[in-house]
């Protein structure tokens, strides 16, 4: 019976169900209601409000919408009210927020009362790591959408204006309102005229949705395309040259937003290639954009070849400078003290510099987490980054309290994520990418929604519309959302156990940072660069011992934290690697030793996608037969890659523990030689 029941709902559907390419990520509601939309006022980005509650009005038929803009002191910022026959809010932004939320509570069933939304970040960005002639670093969605090669680079065409537009629109309704367009590995090109002519085009686009438009900028500008002998900082006609560039700019974007800088970093030139500080450096640009009221965004992702652990070194380069920037310069620091691995404690930074504004910087792309190839929800690793206790200002100082203003008070607060954008119909290569867009914005609004509620959102606004209207909810709900939302939140610890648990790190292969490489480690190659730098296996042990017989990283963590770190016996497992060289038959908290768990980790990863890969067959029936197959087939990737990754790890690390794979842990597939030589191949 009940076999009978799920053919005539497979067969139901699959009339109902229409091809799919993902284009239109979370915003697909293909019916509406009639509604009748009251404004007094009217601006590009009422417009934009108004057509989406007609476009996407699900209440009842002919209701009044009342949009008032109207200042309450409860309001802040881009927030808004709902109100029982409408939304009301301090400004037009509000307005259009505050519909998006309206409509999405509506898509969603949520209950829809009387309540105020303030967004916990005043300044929400996306970083677009694209260059100009369009490639994308780290990106794995196509090519750029802003920028591209050829001798019609500059010419903004329909198509150009098609995209850029439903862009903003994604980004708007999830809240995020501003845009960096390239990458901080800047051209100087960036800022020659002709390119501006495009920045403006792009900006004009994306104002309508609130969107503020920012650039990233080369330090040493001023003497690549501006004809000066030097870029520095303290130099009078440099100054002159920022000041006149940044007016170019705002004379063509009246409300262009700043620049994001990446500065004496892997490379790029800065204010120390002058003798100078990166106080003296962020100043100089902070003072050409104040009388605009732009801003600068200082990166910390800093480390030089100085023999400290590289953990330890944006703190200690940074530290000495907080207070000394001008209140129009936000420090932005990557979430962990390293680089965007699985897993990292959060940066010590946070909640340290307290005179200066920090924003912390996430990365939506998945350099480490298997690029658009696997399937990683990453809103659990952020929810937990945002939740960890600094203790700076005694307990409950959670790094999103120490960045969101709650603490500390600055002029501004932001946060930013690295985007995973791309030409690809899709956006972002992978549909489940799609949710790391998606929960950026929802928690740059609010720093507090659970990465359960985003899954339920985004799960219900990408698959729901054309199934609920034909089969029974509560079993879409059951044979559906549940499923999938439960492989989602299980998704990100999945890839830390097949790819680094228990606080391993950086041990990928170099440059593509996608499969295993913990054995790479050229003659010639910076230290920091080499995996066996951070993972620093031996025949005694494995992990790097960060504490105070180590580098003594967990000093920069406020009490209790650093004593909890710095005792393995306390030291959180998922982070004991990160902190400690451990012998390999270190007793764990359950009784198996360093190796057995390791080896139960990387087993237990792959198992785990395995069953992603059953339960995603299982939903077959309640999705289109295009999305259906894309994720198949990426799971099917996914689940060889965790096999490679497990065996490659295990089969390494066995030449230094010298001990066997518990009997019960199925056996690698892959020899160790081949591994190493696919990976250099693939270099
Ligand atoms: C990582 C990444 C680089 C990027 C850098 C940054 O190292 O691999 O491609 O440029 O981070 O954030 O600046």
């Amino acid at each position: 019976m009940k076999a009978l029941f799920r053919i005539a709902i497979f067969l139901l559907l699959s009339l109902s169900l229409h091809a799919e390419n993902g284009h239109k990520l979370w915003l697909r509601n293909t019916t509406s209601n009639p509604v009748n939309v009251v404004c007094t006022k009217d601006s590009p980005i009422l417009s934009v409000a108004k057509n989406e509650l007609k476009q996407g009005w699900q209440g009842e038929s002919n209701a009044s919408v009342v949009l008032t803009i109207k200042t309450d002191k409860a309001i802040v910022g881009d927030g808004f009210k709902i109100v029982n026959n409408g939304i009301q809010a301090n400004t037009e932004k509000g307005i259009l927020y505050g519909v998006y939320e309206l409509l999405r509570r509506q898509q969603t069933n949520e209950v829809i009362k009387e309540e105020i939304c303030n967004p916990s970040y005043q300044l929400r960005i996306l970083n677009h790591w694209d260059n100009l002639d369009g490639s994308i670093e780290r990106g794995y969605a196509g090519l750029s959408i802003f920028w591209k090669k050829g001798n019609d680079a500059m010419v903004v065409s329909k198509n150009d204006k098609l995209l850029w537009n439903e862009y903003a629109r994604a980004n708007a309704s999830v809240g995020i309102n501003g845009s960096v367009l390239n990458n901080v590995n800047a051209s100087p090109d960036m800022l020659r005229k002709e390119t501006l002519q495009r920045v403006k085009a792009i900006a004009d686009i994306l104002r309508p949705y609130g969107i503020t438009t920012y650039l990233s900028v080369k330090f040493s500008s001023p003497a690549l395309i501006g004809g000066l002998k030097t870029s520095d900082p303290l130099d009078p006609e440099v100054i002159k040259w920022w000041k006149e560039k940044t007016a170019e700019i705002y004379s063509l974007i009246p409300d262009f937003g700043g620049f994001l800088i990446k500065a004496n970093s892997e490379g790029q030139p800065g204010p120390q290639d002058f003798g100078r500080t990166h106080a003296d450096g962020a100043n100089m640009l902070a003072d050409a954009l104040k009388p605009h009221g732009g801003i600068v965004m200082w990166r910390a992702f800093v480390y030089q070849t100085s023999g400290e652990d590289r953990a330890k070194q944006a703190y200690t380069e940074f530290m000495p400078f907080d207070g000394q920037f001008r209140d129009n310069v936000i420090i932005q620091v990557k979430n962990g003290p390293i680089d965007f691995q699985p897993r990292e404690p959060f940066s010590p930074l946070f909640g340290a510099m307290k005179k200066t504004p920090v924003m912390a910087e996430l990365q939506i792309t998945q350099e480490y987490l298997g690029h658009s190839v696997h399937l990683a929800y990453l809103a659990p690793m952020w929810e937990e980054f945002l939740q960890s206790d600094t203790y700076q200002e005694g307990k409950g100082s959670t790094v999103a309290s120490c960045t969101n203003g709650a603490i500390f008070k600055h002029k501004y607060t932001a946060i930013a994520g690295v985007s995973n954008v791309g030409l690809d119909a899709n956006w972002c290569g992978h549909l489940f990418a799609q949710s790391n867009w998606y929960s950026f914005g929802r928690l740059a609004w609010n720093s507090s929604l659970s990465s359960e509620q985003i899954a339920d959102e985004w799960i219900k606004l990408t698959f729901s519309q054309n199934t609920t209207k034909n089969c029974n909810s509560i079993d879409w709900d059951l044979n559906f959302l549940k499923p999938v939302k439960q492989v989602m939140l299980q998704s990100h610890e999945a890839i830390v156990n097949y790819m680094m648990p228990l606080g391993l790190h950086h041990i990928f292969a170099a440059e593509h940072h996608y499969g295993p490489g913990p054995w790479w480690a050229p003659k010639g190659v910076r230290k920091d660069w080499t995996p066996p730098y951070y993972h620093q296996a031996d025949s005694l042990g494995i992990g790097f011992d960060r504490t105070k017989t180590g580098s003594n990283a967990v000093s920069q963590y406020k009490e209790p934290l650093h004593l909890l770190f710095e005792d393995a016996t306390t030291c959180p497992e998922a982070f004991l690697l990160w902190f400690h060289h451990l012998p390999w038959d270190y007793k764990m908290k359950n009784g198996r030793t360093l190796w057995n768990e390791m080896c139960y980790r990387y087993d237990t990863g792959l198992q785990e996608v395995r069953q992603f890969q059953k339960v995603w067959d299982n939903v077959q029936p309640y999705i289109d037969a295009e999305r259906f197959t894309h994720v198949q087939l990426k799971l099917r990737e996914q689940s060889r890659n965790a096999q490679e990754w497990k065996d490659a790890c295990l089969l390494y690390f066995q030449q230094f523990s010298k001990m066997p794979i518990p009997g019960d842990i199925e056996r690698p597939l892959n020899e160790l030689d081949q591994l190493i030589e696919k990976d250099l191949k693939r270099n």
